[in-house]
């Protein structure tokens, strides 16, 4: 009897046709995205599940999921998951690391250069019909910050922040580290969280969400960070504390943000972020190229034939699932 897989969402990529030969294959086809009920409903009875960040995979749905053999998300990230629920039960986890990387440095760089200078801002400046021949042009029109020769730190040096980094020293900039682990990467210098702070004009933030790394840009931090500074996230939103961002901008100590990512997605409209000039929003695109998302697809069909086929997953999140 052929498995049964449940695929939240239509995928783009290659792969997908193949998934088909190896199992049972419903792909939820309705329009927007699968609801956590939604999902309560769909997946009994499936021994697989090949899944978006959004779609959370904790605890009470994995216990509730007798016949689930693997997860396999398209993502990098795997915060939405509960990864020690499945390790217990054995049930290995999928994710699509690598192919992602260019593009999100791509993003990264995109957002910060576009705080530096102003870029949505400017853009709504027109539209909005406030470019005259009284204003068109002056000394001090949208200045903004330098970004060629500027102290950049990147929060996080996987394979993400090393991308933004080799970015970074086409643009001429000092790049500074911080990782967990010591990371040589030749042109970085490594230094502590709070002098990588205090001394960068951008910050870049590439760390996975986790329980060591929610809330790390709190108040404190946030306040350590050098006067005029720019903060750049396209990790996740759970790792800045939005409040205090909000207050560091609005007081003007920070001169910008560039997000991508928010605690809650979407960002509820009254977010006190949305109502600040001087931050730019995108909403969690960093990995969005046509090629990368069929990339990632690709992978995390890959990881789900090779679960089908009694394989362990080319990508695997928890590989001590497949030592006994
Ligand atoms: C995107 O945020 C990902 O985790 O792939």
């Amino acid at each position: 009897m052929k498995k049964r897989v449940l695929v939240t969402h239509q995928l783009p990529g290659e792969r997908i046709r193949e998934l088909s030969a190896h199992c049972e294959m419903t792909i939820w086809m309705d329009p927007g995205l699968l609801t956590a009920q939604g999902l309560r409903e769909e997946l009994p009875g499936c021994h697989g599940l090949v899944c978006l960040l959004t779609d959370r995979v904790d605890a009470d749905l994995i216990a509730a999921m007798p016949d689930l053999e693997f997860v396999s998300s398209m993502s990098v990230g795997v915060d939405h998951v509960d990864v020690p629920a499945l390790t217990a039960r054995g049930i290995p986890l999928g994710h699509t690391p690598g192919v992602l990387v260019n593009t999100t440095a791509d993003t990264a760089f995109a957002l910060m250069l576009a705080a530096a200078r102003r870029v949505v801002e400017a853009d709504h400046f027109i539209r909005m019909g406030n470019w005259t021949k009284e204003n068109a042009w002056a000394p001090d029109f949208f200045t903004g910050k330098d970004v060629s020769g500027a102290t950049l730190g990147i929060v996080g040096l996987g394979e993400i922040g090393q991308a933004v980094a080799r970015r970074a020293s086409g643009f001429g900039m000092k790049v500074l580290a911080w990782n967990r682990s010591v990371r040589e990467v030749p042109g970085v210098e490594s230094v502590s969280l709070e002098a990588l702070l205090q001394r960068s004009d951008f910050v870049s933030v590439h760390l996975a969400l986790s329980d060591s790394t929610r809330g790390l840009m709190d108040a404190r931090r946030i306040a350590m960070m050098k006067p005029g500074a720019v903060l750049v996230n396209t990790a996740r939103g759970g790792i800045v504390d939005e409040s205090a961002l909000a207050q560091a901008l609005a007081s003007g100590r920070l001169a910008a943000a560039a997000l991508d990512v928010f605690e809650s997605e979407p960002v509820a409209m009254d977010n006190p972020l949305l109502a600040l000039p001087n931050v730019v929003v995108a909403p969690h695109i960093g990995s969005a190229t046509t090629q990368t998302r069929a990339s990632m697809a690709d992978i995390a069909i890959d990881n789900a034939i090779a679960a089908l086929t009694g394989e362990p997953m080319p990508h695997c999140v928890n590989p001590e699932v497949y030592s006994d």
